[in-house]
């Protein structure tokens, strides 16, 4: 999100620079509005793409009902400020879960978010009655954390 407020920000501070072209001859001002078209188009594309990445109501609306930030920092989740468990900033490059016994698969973390018991006996992860459909969106959210 800084990428795109940055990029926002660099565009703003060029339009000026764009802006005395409008007084040069027709081909010079058609070449610079297409110039400035092609600009906000992608200026568009990369926010609405990081809208998108960063959105998913459903995975945050689930995260806040369960509580998950009650233990873990979450990035994109309000109030997701806990420290009991692992911060799950970084879970899409995390290689292993669980301080390493456990491969970042979707199958294990699917068997982890539906009963962390059954894969770490004495966890302190309880089971918070994780679905199949919850789990899947909870995986897709954390591609992108
Ligand atoms: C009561 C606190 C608590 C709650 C609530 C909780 N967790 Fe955890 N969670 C933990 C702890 C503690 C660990 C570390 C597991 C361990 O090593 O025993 C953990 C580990 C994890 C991990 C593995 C992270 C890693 O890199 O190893 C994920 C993913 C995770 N939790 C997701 C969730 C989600 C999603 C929810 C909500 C559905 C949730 N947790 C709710 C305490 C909690």
């Amino acid at each position: 999100m800084t990428k795109v407020l940055q990029f926002i920000n660099f565009a703003l501070t060029l339009g000026p620079r764009l802006q005395p072209a409008t007084f040069c001859p027709r081909q010079r001002k058609s070449s610079t509005s297409l110039a400035g078209m092609a600009l906000v188009l992608f200026v568009f594309s990369i926010a609405g793409g990081a809208g998108s990445a960063n959105a998913s109501p459903e995975a945050k609306a689930l995260l806040q009902e369960k509580a998950c930030g009650g233990c873990h920092f979450i990035p994109g989740v309000e109030d997701a400020y806990g420290d009991a468990g692992p911060s799950l900033k970084g879970m899409k490059t995390r290689k292993r879960l669980l301080g390493g016994r456990l491969k970042n698969t979707p199958e294990n973390m699917k068997a982890w978010l539906k009963d962390p018991a059954s894969v770490k006996p004495g966890t302190l992860m309880p089971n918070l009655g994780i679905t199949n459909e919850d789990a899947d969106i909870l995986i897709e959210y954390f591609k992108k954390i």
